[in-house]
């Protein structure tokens, strides 16, 4: 088993034990406010090797560089004036930007799947403590087997894992509990790759513009991880549910009883209080809840698709997606 160390009590020896690791082309698995990562020096092509063949990721999937800090990306990716006007507003925090690579940048290719662009974020929290520290960009893929959900505790991590991991940094829950939204400026459109922990309609009353989504979701994949069926549990997932079937896992939103919860096998409540943040953070720990009680099915309660309700609907709906 990895051995986990608590970023809250010990962040010293977790600083060091990181950087150490991340100096062998070791993967660590990190914190951050979206879901847990697996990261690797981003220079180091076998480092990056190894976050694949760990997470059984296909490479020609991109992986996403963290930054210290806007000024750490500009040295690596160029920044037209809108992508910098949305990294000053949003950064740190739930947002990735997909920005043309510098020749120059020591980013290796394997980590951008041989793309002449790269994703960039700047977490919050420790995350931006190590990155500093490293002084290095990190690849990190959410710290999860490929098609599995995303980790939102260390626990998560370390049990996905077990021995072929050797370090999880735990900073506790993560805050968000979704990926990064992922944005690309193409001239004056801002694309919406992928909707995340950063809500649209907070981009567009920020910039004063309309953020352009892909007319199906899924449908082009532009951001190659948006494969259809992922963020899957085990059990088959049925969604807009208007009651339970007996010995059903329900997760329900909103506090209102659905007919039939009687005899669930469980019943879990993304936010009994109606709140959107709560049920995107509460989401894929109750998905990997409900997995654990080995029921046949999954019946989720509809979701409104306002503010964060567009990514949550956005994991149900690949979560639900046909198996491939
Ligand atoms: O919140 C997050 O984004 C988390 C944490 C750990 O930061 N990371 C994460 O990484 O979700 P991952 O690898 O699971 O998702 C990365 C997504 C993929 O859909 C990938 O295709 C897209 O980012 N991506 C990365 N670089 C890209 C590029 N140059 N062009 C288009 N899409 C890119
Ligand atoms: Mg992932």
């Amino acid at each position: 088993m990895a051995d986990i160390v608590d970023t809250r009590t010990d962040a010293a020896a977790a600083l060091e034990r990181a950087c150490e690791a991340l100096s062998r082309g070791v993967p660590v698995a990190i914190p951050t406010e979206t879901v847990y990562g697996l990261a690797a020096d981003a220079t180091d092509p076998l480092a990056i090797t190894r976050i694949y063949e760990m997470k059984g990721r296909p490479r020609f999937n991109p992986l996403i560089c963290h930054m210290a800090d806007l000024a750490m990306a500009e040295q690596h990716a160029v920044f037209d004036p809108l992508s910098r006007a949305l990294a000053q507003a949003f950064w740190p925090g739930p947002l990735t930007l997909i920005v043309p690579i510098r020749p120059e940048s020591a980013i290796h290719p394997l980590a951008r799947a041989g793309l002449d662009t790269v994703g960039i974020r700047v977490p919050a929290g420790f995350a931006s403590r190590l990155l500093a520290t490293f002084g290095r960009p990190l690849a990190a893929p959410s710290a999860n087997t490929s098609g599995r959900i995303s980790p939102t505790t260390a626990r998560h991590v370390a049990d996905d894992f077990g021995d072929r991991l050797e370090l999880v940094l735990d900073g506790g829950p993560a805050a968000v509990g979704l990926e990064s939204t992922i944005l690309k400026v193409e001239g004056d459109t801002i694309r919406l790759l992928r909707p995340g922990g950063l809500d649209v309609s907070e981009i567009e009353r920020v910039t004063g513009r309309r953020v352009q989504r892909n007319e199906k979701a899924g449908a082009a994949i532009e951001a190659p991880g948006m494969l259809a069926s992922h963020y899957a549990p085990v059990a088959p997932v049925r969604l807009d549910a208007s009651d339970v079937k007996p010995g059903e896992v329900l997760i329900r939103f909103g506090g209102a009883p659905l007919p039939g919860e009687d005899a669930a096998a469980l019943v879990l409540d993304l936010s009994p209080a109606g709140n959107l943040a709560e049920a995107a953070a509460n989401l894929f720990g109750y998905m990997k809840r409900a997995d654990a009680t080995g029921a046949g099915s999954i019946a989720f309660s509809p979701i409104p698709e306002t503010g964060l309700g567009e990514a949550i609907n956005d994991r149900l709906q690949r979560a639900a997606a046909p198996r491939g």
